[in-house]
């Protein structure tokens, strides 16, 4: 099974990452939990060119081509491996966050995003849970860590209230996989929530 965490940053998506991985590890299963950018040593490499500095530094177009590249050494590298051996893939993000960071907030680039995607990816998970929140809660909560990779969140607060509406109008387009989870409650009830979702797939 291919699982995927999606949501705007601060959101509580490798938070919810971790404690669902040691769930389903308690439960038998072998899981891997990966993240993007990043999953991979290169594709690691290719996320500090993403993460950190100016947040002009790239273009939507030339953005979308580096998450494409890393996310494809991500699928070679640990993703396919995983899955090929029967493990559990917990991703925090995937292609959804390219369709709406990249896609959906800064013109329109869906089609350009959906296009390289078909090329050079070609698969979406088994089941995406959107952390939806507040986004003025999740910044505070996001920059509060200051962790030197905060280009995203530094486009401010309407970036991250357009990427929320985009994830919203995800889960309208891709209904069977996409499920929103309400992630502005304690961590306690957001894993619960997610636990029962997944143990229902599994089942
Ligand atoms: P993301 O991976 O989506 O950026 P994180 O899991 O790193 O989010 O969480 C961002 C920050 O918010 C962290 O400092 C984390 O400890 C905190 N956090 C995570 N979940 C919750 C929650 N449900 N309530 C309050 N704070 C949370
Ligand atoms: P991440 O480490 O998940 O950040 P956070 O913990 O703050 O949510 O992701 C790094 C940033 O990269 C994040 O701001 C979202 C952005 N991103 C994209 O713009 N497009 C993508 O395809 C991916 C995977 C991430």
């Amino acid at each position: 099974m291919f699982l995927s965490l999606e949501g705007i940053d601060g959101s509580g998506k490798s938070t919810q990452a971790t404690r669902l991985a040691d769930t389903l590890r308690a439960a038998g299963h072998d899981v891997v939990q990966t993240r993007e950018p990043g999953g991979a040593p290169g594709a690691e490499e290719i996320r500090r060119l993403l993460v950190e500095g100016d947040p002009e530094r790239w273009s939507p177009e030339t953005e979308t081509l580096l998450f494409n590249a890393a996310r494809r050494d991500h699928l070679e590298r640990t993703i396919r491996p995983a899955l090929e051996a029967g493990k559990i893939v917990i991703t925090d993000r995937f292609a959804d966050s390219t369709r709406v960071y990249q896609g959906a907030t800064r013109g329109d680039l869906r089609g350009f995003a959906d296009a390289i995607h078909k090329a050079a990816i070609g698969v979406e998970p088994d089941l995406t849970l959107i952390l939806d929140m507040d986004p003025a809660a999740a910044l505070t909560r996001g920059l509060a860590r200051s962790s030197g990779e905060d280009r995203f969140e530094e486009f401010g607060l309407p970036f991250q209230q357009a990427l929320r509406a985009g994830f919203l109008s995800l889960a309208d387009e891709f209904p069977a996989r996409c499920h929103i989870i309400d992630a502005g409650r304690d961590a306690d009830a957001i894993a619960a929530d997610i636990r029962a979702l997944v143990l229902d797939r599994l089942t």
